[in-house]
């Protein structure tokens, strides 16, 4: 008797410890990946690495190109590492970082690392967003519209992605409604990239400042750059006049 409540003892602890088992839920993935951003015609990491405690036959990191197709673009297969085009290879079968450079805004995207132990295929996910940093340039030009003088600078941001901010400092502050107007036009290149101008126009007989300041604002420049236009003023509008008498 003694004998059999025992037994019943340790069926019901087994039982228990089993169903504390299918408690605790999915395993959790061995891999560990992170989204990153990489700038356009730059180096950017993917990291990607298995924690798991398996024999790892197969790794490699791979892109969707269609619902049932995949590039395959740096791993390890058959005893060795490989990469192919802007990858470098990876460090070991298990930590499959490799550096990729970004050679287009067709960078951008889902990329797939994926381990092949006996059992299972353990799999991570990488976003890759793609920015491009805007080449900045400032031009002043002048137009005259029923005798008076007009200057307009012009601030582009060529080629940034997303696109940028522009704003304008005159005299330190931001110029107020009048005598000032700023016009913005955008263009979206087919190269994934966008350029932004930003175009600051005054009459010169109502300008004091020497000087005006192009803010560009964007995510891969640290701080806001600052970029200076010299321009007329009146005062200069008037000595310019009575030397020309
Ligand atoms: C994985 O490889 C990268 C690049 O070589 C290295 O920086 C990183 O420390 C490695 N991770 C581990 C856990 O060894
Ligand atoms: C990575 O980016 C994708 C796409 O933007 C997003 O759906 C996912 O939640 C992100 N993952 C993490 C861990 O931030
Ligand atoms: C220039 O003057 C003409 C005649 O007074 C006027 O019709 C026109 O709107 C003016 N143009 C501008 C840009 O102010
Ligand atoms: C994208 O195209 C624009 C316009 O043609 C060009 O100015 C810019 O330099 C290009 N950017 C890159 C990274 O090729
Ligand atoms: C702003 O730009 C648009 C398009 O280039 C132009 O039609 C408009 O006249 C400009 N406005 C000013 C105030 O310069």
């Amino acid at each position: 008797m003694g004998c059999s409540w025992l037994l019943i003892l340790g069926l019901i602890q087994i039982v228990a410890h089993s169903l504390e088992i299918q408690g605790s839920g999915e395993e959790p993935i061995p891999v560990i990946a992170h989204n990153v951003t990489g700038v356009l015609e730059e180096d950017v990491y993917l990291s990607c690495e298995y924690q798991g405690s398996a024999q790892i036959n197969k790794a490699e990191w791979k892109r969707r190109i269609s619902s049932s197709k995949f590039k395959r673009l740096a791993g390890f297969s058959n005893g060795e590492l490989f990469s192919r085009g802007d990858f470098s290879k990876p460090d070991s079968p298990t930590n499959l970082t490799v550096r990729m450079k970004v050679s287009s805004v067709e960078a951008e995207g889902e990329y797939i690392c994926e381990f092949q132990e006996e059992e299972e295929n353990p799999f991570g996910s990488v976003f890759v967003t793609v920015i491009a940093k805007p080449d900045i340039r400032i031009e002043v030009n002048s137009e005259t519209i029923n005798d008076t003088h007009y200057q307009l600078v012009s601030c582009s941001a060529v080629g940034g992605r997303p696109i940028p901010q522009i704003s304008w400092l005159v005299g330190g502050r931001p110029p107020s409604d009048f005598p000032f107007t700023v016009n913005e036009s955008k263009t979206l290149h087919s190269n994934g990239t966008s350029t932004l101008i930003s175009t600051l126009r005054f009459p010169t007989h109502l300008q004091d400042e020497e000087s005006v300041i192009c803010v560009v604002k964007h995510e891969t420049l640290p701080n806001p750059k600052s970029t200076t236009a010299n321009v007329e003023t009146y005062g200069k509008l008037i000595s310019a006049a009575f030397e020309s008498l």
